[in-house]
């Protein structure tokens, strides 16, 4: 048994949670800890509301409330949506609470006692007229990219660059609208460069070859960039005071209090528990498995920053394990909560009462976790009605009415066993199935996981036609009551796998069959992968009931309208580059979402049926690569041109960071050459070449290595 302590991403208590949200972290770190808590483990998952920072000062100035009224609003908002959907944490807490503010108050002192902390004198705009420092987001001005008159002092929106506030062209205070001047103030840095050779942060960094490689590839480009100082307060009126004198108006820089929030929150859950020492066993115990679930934006802070500051503090754990995310778009576009480009969970869970596991399963199915990813309305209804209602509910409710109409809904006898059988080679294929889904959970390939739970479903359909008990009902009913056994073991079975992922359907599967795993079952099946005889000969099932049914096309249809209507009352929607965060920004996107590049993200995940016509659409071609460069400023791109016997074509291929230019040249991959031109970048790819992903997430050439095959030779 270990021990972990899981954390999501504390959420800015700026506004309500959307999907990009709950695929970003919030999901895969409900659906982990539900897997461990299964396996018998002993974990934690802690979050609560990031209360504090410029994030929160802005958006309470916009609704002319105080911030302080902003994040009781939203925190009640936030906490509900989650609790709504399932997201179960052990504790859910915040960072304005007095606990938190002594928890980060005597973190500070103490990097600060072991002069880890600089005092540094730098200038800063100051708005004369407001009397008050200007943090980066509360200067516009004119781009220096794009010439846009409205840019931050942090990014432009326009053109999406990161900016920092001496590079904005005719600065302005969004206070005053004054023209800010520069001022000198002091503040306290953090001194990263050096601190990369802490002996406990070195260490550390050994574990990173083990993580996600969109993580790692963050890691070292923050590293290779060189590391600078980095102020950790702030000339802010709102958020944890600096406790040192001559620092009066100053706050904690809100990264440096936020992460805080994880350890304060499970020292208030602790003593909630009675137990108020008992967070040294997830904290200061090295046997203890830290675990950050975080989107994308959040990597620096949590691979870097707070790390740090846990290794300058007195034994602390550091991160095991940073499984971040990348961005789940809508529609093919940026989620942008300023143009109302998202959906929100509380509003889901208003309008759609009772299909809380339809919207976890889409999104799980469709996990950003190697690329960004993409959330429509109607992959969300063939998700639903070909995947859930089709294969998942259909089984269970075929199980459910033949057992009645054969016995009354009461089991029979479980078949001898006997492998050369169907039931002997449905055990088999559920074995091996169940195996594959623990190593995707493992790795944290929670998407795979998912695709291969509802495979089980699949595997009990496919037994059912190939055994048909329907028809065995009227003159063999032992054979049809063994084959219905057989299928209500694994009814029984998929309560357990379906637990994690969707846990109002496993809840709702367990009445109707009106049997509950123990704790010892979960066990098994979730670390050994034991498959125990759940049921009992005779044992009486519930009553029969749908466990899903169809999306309607009104309903999609009127999901698509409300967001189109939210894009007219903000025209300025058009083609969104990137949605502004308030956080810091984070060095040139390394993960720029890949069109050209299209490959099956997991074995056991089948994609909808596609007619032949479709399919004889697509012209697949044999390329030889003839060259492949590197793209400046988008490391994950090559610039790869190719070879298609009679014409040579360039495309843009997200594949950079699996292959050195050289391995690439002669190498003869399949094409796509019919796909619709895009521009990448600045450059037009012609074309999509496809590779394979292997269980690890790592791209393979799975070109033609036989002979006699020419470039331009068709595929079909
Ligand atoms: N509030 C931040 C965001 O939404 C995340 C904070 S994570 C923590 O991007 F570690 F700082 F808590
Ligand atoms: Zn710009």
């Amino acid at each position: 048994m270990a021990r972990y302590l899981l954390t999501a991403a504390l959420p800015y208590a700026n506004g309500p949670i959307h999907i990009g949200h709950l695929a970003g972290c919030y999901l895969p770190a409900d659906v982990y800890h539900r897997y461990l808590k299964a396996k018998g483990d002993d974990v934690l998952l802690i979050c609560g509301t990031d209360e504090h920072g410029v994030a929160i000062t802005l958006q309470a100035r916009k609704e002319g409330v105080t911030p302080q009224e902003l994040v009781d609003k939203n925190f009640k908002i936030i906490h509900e949506a989650f609790q709504g959907l399932g997201i179960e944490f052990s504790h859910f807490s915040r960072t304005s609470r007095e606990i938190h503010h002594r928890e980060a108050r005597s973190f500070f002192l103490d990097l600060y006692n072991k002069g880890f902390l600089k005092e540094k004198t730098t200038s800063q705009f100051y708005d004369p007229v407001a009397r008050t420092f200007l943090a980066d987001r509360y200067l516009v001005g004119t781009c220096p990219h794009c010439g846009f008159d409205g840019a931050y002092g942090d990014q432009c929106e326009n053109c999406g660059t990161s900016l920092s506030p001496d590079e904005l062209k005719e600065p302005r205070s969004v206070l005053s609208g004054s023209v800010p001047e520069k001022r000198e103030t002091n503040n306290w840095f953090l001194p990263m460069d050096e601190m990369l050779n802490l002996p406990e942060f070195a260490k550390y960094t050994e574990r990173i070859t083990r993580w996600k490689s969109n993580v790692k590839g963050q890691f070292h480009s923050w590293v290779q960039q060189g590391l600078q100082p980095r102020s950790m307060t702030r000339d802010l009126d709102w958020g944890v005071p600096v406790p040192l004198e001559g620092a009066e108006n100053k706050v904690l820089y809100v990264w440096f209090d936020a992460p805080i929030g994880y350890l304060s929150a499970t020292k208030e859950y602790m003593e909630l528990q009675g137990n108020p020492e008992g967070w040294r066993a997830y904290w200061e115990s090295e046997d203890s498995r830290l675990v950050h679930f975080i989107g994308k934006d959040n990597i620096v802070f949590h691979t870097l920053i707070f790390p740090m500051m846990l290794a300058a503090h007195d034994q602390m754990v550091l991160p095991w394990q940073v499984p971040a995310n990348e961005f789940m778009n809508l529609e093919g576009r940026k989620i942008s909560t300023s143009r109302g480009w998202a959906v929100w969970l509380h509003e889901y869970l208003r309008d759609v009462p009772g299909r809380e596991d339809e919207l976890r399963y889409t999104l799980l199915c469709n996990l950003p976790e190697t690329k960004d990813a993409d959330f429509s309305w109607q992959d969300f209804q063939l998700r639903v009605n070909s995947e859930l209602v089709a294969i998942l509910g259909n089984f269970v409710n075929r199980v459910m009415v033949l057992t009645r109409k054969l016995s009354n809904g009461q089991c029979g006898d479980l078949p001898s066993e006997d492998p050369n059988t169907a039931h002997g080679s449905l055990s088999l294929e559920l074995d091996s199935t169940g195996k594959d889904i623990r190593l995707a959970m493992e790795q944290f390939r929670l998407r795979e996981a998912m695709a291969g739970v509802i495979h089980l479903a699949r595997l009990g359909n496919r037994y059912l036609a190939e055994t048909e008990p329907w028809k065995m009902l009227k003159n063999d009913s032992e054979a049809a009551s063994c084959v219905l056994r057989v299928a209500a073991e694994l009814c029984a079975e998929l309560c357990i796998a379906l637990e994690p992922f969707l846990p109002f359907t496993a809840t709702r599967l367990c009445s109707q069959l009106q049997w509950y795993p123990t704790d010892h079952d979960r066990e098994a099946w979730w670390s050994t992968g034991l498959r125990c005889t759940y049921l009992t000969s005779g044992k009486q099932l519930g009553e029969p009931a749908l466990l899903f049914t169809p999306i309607e096309d009104d309903f999609i249809n009127a999901q698509v309208h409300k967001l189109q209507s939210m894009n007219d009352q903000n025209p300025q929607t058009a083609p969104t580059p990137s949605d502004p965060t308030p956080s810091d920004p984070t060095p040139s996107d390394p993960t720029p979402s890949d069109p050209t590049l299209s490959v099956p993200n997991s074995s056991l995940a089948l994609k909808p049926e596609v007619s032949f016509d479709q399919f004889a659409s697509m012209d697949l071609r044999i390329a030889t690569i003839l060259s492949a460069q590197p793209v400046p400023g988008a490391d994950k791109v090559f610039e790869i041109k190719v070879d298609l016997g009679d014409e040579q074509r360039t495309v843009v291929s997200g594949i950079a960071q699996h292959f050195q230019p050289e391995a690439l040249l002669g190498k003869q991959v399949l094409m796509l050459i019919n796909l619709a031109p895009r521009k990448i970048r600045g450059i037009v790819s012609q074309g999509m070449l496809l590779l394979a992903e292997n269980r690890e997430g790592q791209l393979v050439l799975v070109g033609p290595s036989g002979t006699g095959i020419r470039p331009g030779d068709k595929v079909s």
